[in-house]
């Protein structure tokens, strides 16, 4: 079968850990997307366009770009014919914790999929997307890839051998976000990585273990106020908390707002909370969360989404 010459695809934000699940859980956003054009290339060559925001931060060259990285790899890896013309537009805010390098391997990993007609399921896709991952963390982790192809909330049961449960989340989910406007450092979520303790003590391995439960829990039985007070994090936030400012009075400002829980969304600086539509209003408590970045000096951009579905084929 002869490849389909170009297809158009959307690809969620996403947010990594939830708390108590580092490297493991990771839950797709409504908004905001990366839309991403694959284009079949008669010259052999990758190349890369990127527009949208905060694009003149990204890197055009094929090695050095999350997207460019995943179809470099396919190529290789599926002995696909092909050069590529892959052209970005971000919707997915760059470098604040919301997976945008995982929006964009995401897109290419299922787009080529669905090009070559290659037949692979979600798994295989994460396997793929999360090569991209190496190019901005300098790990292939799969919580944001993960949850890009397959949607929703996802745990990472196992890395080697990749294994993925999904579930939906509970319809009177919704989040807040908001993140200052800082500098970060172009390795940002190396350094985060790298503040993260390698040895914890057995009490907090308990207290994440016992939070990471109770909230998967409340994503099976669609508790939203469970998985709310379950994101608590006794390792890796505390950590990283002293990397955001305004942390402290961002999470008071959320849970006052009416959030059933906050927490650092992946490497952050972005924080999310999780709303139970039925007793709060998500906006409110973006906006108050945006005051609690301003009280530390920093401007911030807050919105409210709610969970959303995976990369897709847009309509042309
Ligand atoms: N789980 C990863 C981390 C997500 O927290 O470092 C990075 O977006």
């Amino acid at each position: 079968m002869s490849p389909k010459r170009q297809v158009i695809l959307r690809s969620p934000a996403t947010s990594a850990n939830l708390g108590p699940g580092y490297d493991v859980f990771g839950l797709a956003l409504e908004f905001p997307v990366d839309k991403v054009t694959l284009t079949l290339e008669e010259n052999g060559e990758i190349g890369i366009k990127v527009s949208g925001v905060k694009s003149e931060s990204i890197s055009r060259i094929p090695e050095r770009n999350t997207a460019g990285v995943v179809a470099k790899y396919m190529i290789r890896e599926f002995s696909l014919k092909a050069g590529l013309s892959i052209q970005i537009e971000k919707g997915v805010w760059p470098s604040k914790g919301l997976g945008s390098s995982a929006a964009s391997a995401a897109a290419v990993a299922y787009g080529l999929n669905e090009m070559f007609s290659l037949n692979l399921d979600n798994r295989q896709l994460v396997r793929c997307a999360a090569k991209g991952e190496v190019a901005s963390a300098g790990i292939e982790h799969a919580d944001n890839v993960s949850a890009a192809i397959c949607g929703n909330f996802v745990i990472l049961k196992s890395y080697d051998p990749l294994e993925i449960v999904n579930l939906k989340a509970p319809l009177d989910m919704e989040v807040s976000v908001s993140f200052p406007h800082m500098v970060t450092p172009p390795h940002k979520t190396a350094q985060a990585r790298s503040v993260v303790p390698r040895m914890i003590p057995i009490e907090k391995m308990v207290r994440n273990v016992g939070n990471a439960a109770a909230m998967v829990s409340g994503f099976a039985s669609g508790n939203v106020d469970l998985i709310g007070q379950s994101m608590l994090d006794a390792v890796v936030e505390p950590a990283r908390a002293s990397l955001i400012p305004g942390y402290q009075k961002v999470k008071e400002n959320a849970l006052k707002a009416g959030a059933c829980g906050v927490t650092i969304s992946g490497a952050g600086p972005a924080m999310l909370a999780v709303v139970n539509k039925k007793k709060a209003d998500s906006a409110k408590v973006a906006d108050a969360m945006k005051l609690g970045f301003k009280s530390a000096g920093f401007e911030a951009t807050a919105f409210s989404t709610k969970p959303g579905k995976g990369v897709c084929l847009m309509e042309n």
